[in-house]
């Protein structure tokens, strides 16, 4: 078996890592079936994708056998607030989040590993990468769907990589746990 190799995310990439989202995405009435697994609530548009790789190098993919199977995507609070905001889509979580956190605090955003390569360490190596690769001695951030439905599969990896909850926000019908840790 090849090595799996964690790097920066490129353009070439984006139809993959839209392939990978929209491959994990699952409809509402179906997310209990899905909550051991994980599930994607929001793919990207591949406009949305180019400008996260723009505009964050905390953008990575897993890559095994020259395939994309997985990929994270990370920022400042800062760079999510201006992305958001050239994208219209002004978010009230990402506001909530940027009173709560400093403007050095990393926010991971999406992680989505392709079905077949669940629990095979991608989503720690790609945490690992990260790690390394952001000097940073500030607060991490990330937040994890709790209620229609809670995504147990994301709360129990976000647990393994040291992240503990702090309190939920509700936007619209949903309920988002937010997760810290600081390494
Ligand atoms: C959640 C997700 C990102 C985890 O990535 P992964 O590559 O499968 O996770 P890893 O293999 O690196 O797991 C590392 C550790 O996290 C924990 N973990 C990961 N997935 C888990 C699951 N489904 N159930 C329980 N624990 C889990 C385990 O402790 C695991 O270590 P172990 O396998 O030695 O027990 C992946 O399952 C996924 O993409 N799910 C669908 C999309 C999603 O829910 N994304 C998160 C919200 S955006």
């Amino acid at each position: 078996m090849s090595e799996i190799k964690i790097r920066k995310a490129v353009f070439e990439d984006v139809a993959s890592m839209q392939k990978i989202a929209s491959g994990n995405q699952v409809a509402v009435e179906n997310l209990s079936q899905y909550a051991n697994q994980g599930f994607t609530i929001w793919p990207r548009s591949a406009e949305a994708y180019k400008a996260s790789i723009e505009r964050s190098p905390h953008v990575l993919v897993a890559e095994w056998n020259n395939e994309v199977i997985g990929h994270l995507l990370a920022y400042t609070i800062p760079v999510v607030k201006s992305l958001n905001k050239e994208m219209g889509c002004e978010d009230d979580v990402i506001l909530s989040l940027s009173e709560m956190y400093g403007d050095d605090t990393v926010f991971v955003d999406q992680i989505t590993i392709s079905r077949s390569h669940q629990r095979e360490g991608i989503g720690q190596l790609l945490d690992d990468y990260l790690c390394k690769s952001t000097p940073h001695n500030g607060k991490w951030v990330t937040d994890i769907v709790h209620n229609p439905v809670k995504n147990i599969a994301s709360v129990k990896f976000f647990e393994k990589l040291g992240f503990t909850e702090k309190c939920e926000i509700v936007q619209d019908e949903w309920t988002l746990g937010v997760y810290e840790r600081s390494l």
